[in-house]
């Protein structure tokens, strides 16, 4: 579409707009032409603006600017206020809008029912002003409830059928691959049990295409008091991604990418690429593999690069070599809570740049692109196995524990490799043994006879220990074939499972009594029932790599920790409370004095001391910054910096789920 149709400000006419219900509305332009309002005709209230962060090819971004308010207020449209800048001087210091912020950000965010919810006039002039952009929530399994107005059993059948999948849940404007934290409501596979309902998932979606719509639904939220929430692909463990009664920003569009042979910073200098937030790790692998080099991203192909990934530190099969997946970060491009866009890099901005890479999602602003260092194409070689112990096995669980350990007690070494030990060990239930799967140990820029020699001593300890194990090599030129091949497909999207997550660092392997106790106390863990998804790795800081507010404690772990468990359908109560409080105050206290840190992506919601254990030693001077860029709150995630202001109504302190009026904490 060209650039000047978006330029074009538009008055909006007659009184209703009831944009769900298909009306037919005009529009009168500034030519005073009288058309009907639809998608084709309704220009977005936006700017072309042509962007100067790069001058091999500047890009047009739509903006919306000063001009684009001053035009539409001109035209007295009613609610303009409610778009405005943060910065923007009212002239009446007891308008409209500055009574709703108030109220806002006095007690609770606005919550549906409230007097001073949006009408539908107004969310129909959002929509308007969106280009068609707001989406009215309707929960992703609502087809398959026969008394719902959108049932539809083909549509049914293949959520269902796809329903672990992540692609399934990246392309539902509102669905959450931790259906815990939306209350498990309206599930497709309870279509003829249940009712349907809205539980945590938001009321409004965005679908953003442009940075000019997420600037107004950040205006909109800020001056409204709504609760904002941030969904891109919808992966968080933590329910971070959904919330009762809020508008969603949904990135998951903002696909493009681009690579840049030569992109020069004061530390870094080579290839590199833009993606935009929506951007999936297995879209920049492919991107990667294309242009024959290496980039940093997670081993699960949907998860957002741009999104959470990123702005949670980020770990990778290649953070040994390269760091966290926020060391790899040369500029972001973000929508501030006062709605202003703006670049954040080594140059410009440079306090939100330090925060933006690791200080978590949702809290400082709305990341719409970033460019992100690549790096040259290398070896990869390692192994694969599943292995079994106890009943009908060549392996009692003693030996099995025994080779675990053998394995473990190396972990200091093989992290100088420097390695990525990916596996998981679950027990089978009580007395059954246990399954051990690595997927995989595998060495960037080892060929596979150095693997085999690295892997032999402890290979020799565990053959004269009687172990029965059979390790699948490889070996491959380029990242993009060792991914495809040797990563597992994970299944998203469980009920009734929550995680938690530590990271033990290297001092420990230094005092083998304190070592062989957390050994011990991890075997207990895991027999008593949890999961334990391990990770031998380190990502270190590489020395050019600016300083950032990733989480301190992951840059001497050599071992990473995701734990956690699942439980029985319809388990409530007591029992249920049990259960969560075994995870957070039994499981994770007893590996806690061994682990302070845990990784905030895939941690505990409930970490009891969260702003040390999701950002060490950076705590606090994130909390400075988030007060100063978002004095109102605007942005809320569980255990994100600064969060523990406000909590949502009715929820235990043993579990929060993302349903309730958010309300500040008094003190
Ligand atoms: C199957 C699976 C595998 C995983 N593998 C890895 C792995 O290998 N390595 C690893 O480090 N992590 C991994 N993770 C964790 C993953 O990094 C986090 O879940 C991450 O938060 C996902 O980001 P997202 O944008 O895709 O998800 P979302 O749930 O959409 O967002 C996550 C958080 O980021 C915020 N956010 C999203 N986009 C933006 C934006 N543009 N601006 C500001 N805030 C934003 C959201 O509000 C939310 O708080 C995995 C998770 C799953 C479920
Ligand atoms: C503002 O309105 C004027 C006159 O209608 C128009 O020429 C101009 O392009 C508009 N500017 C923006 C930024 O929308
Ligand atoms: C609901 O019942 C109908 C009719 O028996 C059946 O065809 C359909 O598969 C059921 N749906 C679910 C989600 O179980
Ligand atoms: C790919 O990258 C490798 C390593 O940098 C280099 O040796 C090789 O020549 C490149 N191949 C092509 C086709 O550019
Ligand atoms: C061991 O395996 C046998 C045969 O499969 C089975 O009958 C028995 O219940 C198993 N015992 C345990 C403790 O799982």
């Amino acid at each position: 579409m060209a650039v000047h149709s978006f330029a074009r400000t538009l008055l909006l006419a007659g009184a209703a707009f009831p944009f769900t219900q298909g009306l037919a509305q005009t529009i009168k332009t500034s030519d005073g032409e009288v058309v009907p309002a639809d998608k084709t005709t309704v220009a977005p209230a936006a700017d072309a603006v042509v962007s100067t962060n790069d001058d091999t090819a500047p890009a047009v971004v739509l903006q919306l600017t000063d001009a684009v308010i001053a035009n539409l207020t001109a035209h007295e449209l009613s609610d303009i206020d409610l778009f405005k800048f943060d910065d923007t001087d009212y002239e009446d210091g007891s308008s409209e809008v500055a009574k709703r912020t108030t109220a806002a950000v006095g007690s609770c965010k606005t919550y549906p029912g409230d007097w001073n919810w949006p009408s539908r006039l107004t969310w129909g002039l959002f929509d308007l002003l969106t280009g068609g952009a707001l989406i009215e929530t309707v929960p992703i399994g609502a087809v398959c409830y026969p008394d719902n107005g959108v049932y539809d059993a083909a549509k049914c059948a293949d959520i269902i059928a796809h329903w672990t999948e992540s692609a399934t849940h990246e392309r539902d404007p509102t669905s959450v691959m931790s259906p815990l934290y939306q209350g498990e409501t309206c599930m497709p596979q309870n279509g003829n049990s249940t009712k349907c309902t809205l539980g945590g998932f938001p009321s409004y979606a965005v679908k953003i295409t442009s940075v000019y719509q997420v600037q107004l639904a950040i205006n909109f939220a800020r001056t409204t008091g709504l609760r904002l929430v941030v969904k891109n692909t919808g992966h968080d463990f933590l329910g971070k991604s959904c919330g009762s009664g809020s508008l969603s920003i949904w990135t998951h569009n903002l696909k493009s990418i681009k690579f840049r042979k030569s992109v020069r910073t004061p530390s870094y200098s080579g290839p590199a690429f833009e993606i935009g937030a929506g951007v999936t790790v297995g879209e920049l692998y492919e991107a990667a593999n294309k242009n024959n080099v290496t980039a940093v991203g997670g081993e699960c192909k949907g998860v957002g690069v741009a999104g959470g990934y990123v702005a949670g530190g980020g770990h990778s099969p290649v953070s040994g070599l390269y760091g966290l997946g926020s060391d790899q970060v040369l500029s972001l491009d973000v929508v501030l809570p006062n709605g202003r866009f703006v670049t954040a890099s080594e140059t410009q901005n440079t306090e939100l740049f330090w925060a933006l890479r690791g200080g978590g999602g949702a809290t400082f602003g709305v990341v719409v692109s970033m460019t992100i260092k690549a790096h040259p194409r290398n070896i990869f070689s390692g192994a694969t196995w599943t292995i079994t112990s106890g009943n009908g096995t060549k392996n009692s669980d003693e030996v099995f524990w025994k080779a675990m350990f053998a394995y473990w007690a190396k972990f200091a070494e093989y992290a100088e490799d420097p390695v990525y030990g990916y596996s998981s060990i679950f027990s089978l239930g009580p007395g059954a043994g246990y399954m051990w799967t690595m997927n995989p140990w595998m060495v960037p820029g080892m060929s596979l006879v150095d693997f085999k020699a690295k892997v032999k001593p402890l290979f020799d300890e565990w053959t004269a220990l009687g172990f029965d194990f059979t390790p699948e090599y490889f070996e491959h030129d380029n990242f993009y074939d060792a991914w495809t091949h040797h990563f597992p497909t994970e299944a998203v999207a469980n009920s009734n499972l929550r995680t938690a997550s530590r990271l033990f660092p290297r001092a420990i392997w230094d005092d083998p009594a304190k070592r062989d106790a957390l050994f011990n106390e991890v075997r207990a863990v895991v027999s008593e029932g949890s999961a334990l998804i391990q990770y031998n790795m380190n990502p270190a800081k590489p020395a050019e790599v600016p300083a950032s507010g990733a989480n301190s404690h992951w840059r001497d772990a050599i071992w990473y920790g995701i734990m956690g468990a699942g439980w029985a359908p319809g388990l409530e109560g007591a029992e249920l409370e049990a259960v969560q409080r075994k995870i957070t105050d039994n499981w994770m206290g007893r590996l806690r004095p061994y682990g302070p840190g845990g990784y905030l992506n895939e941690g505990d919601v409930m970490e009891p001391d969260f702003g040390d254990a999701f950002f060490g030693t950076n705590y606090d001077r994130l909390l400075s910054i988030k007060r100063k860029v978002d004095p109102h709150d605007l942005f809320w995630a569980p255990t994100a910096v600064g969060s523990d202001r406000w909590k949502i109504d009715g929820q235990p302190d043993w579990l929060t789920l993302q349903i309730g009026k958010l309300c500040k904490v008094s003190n």
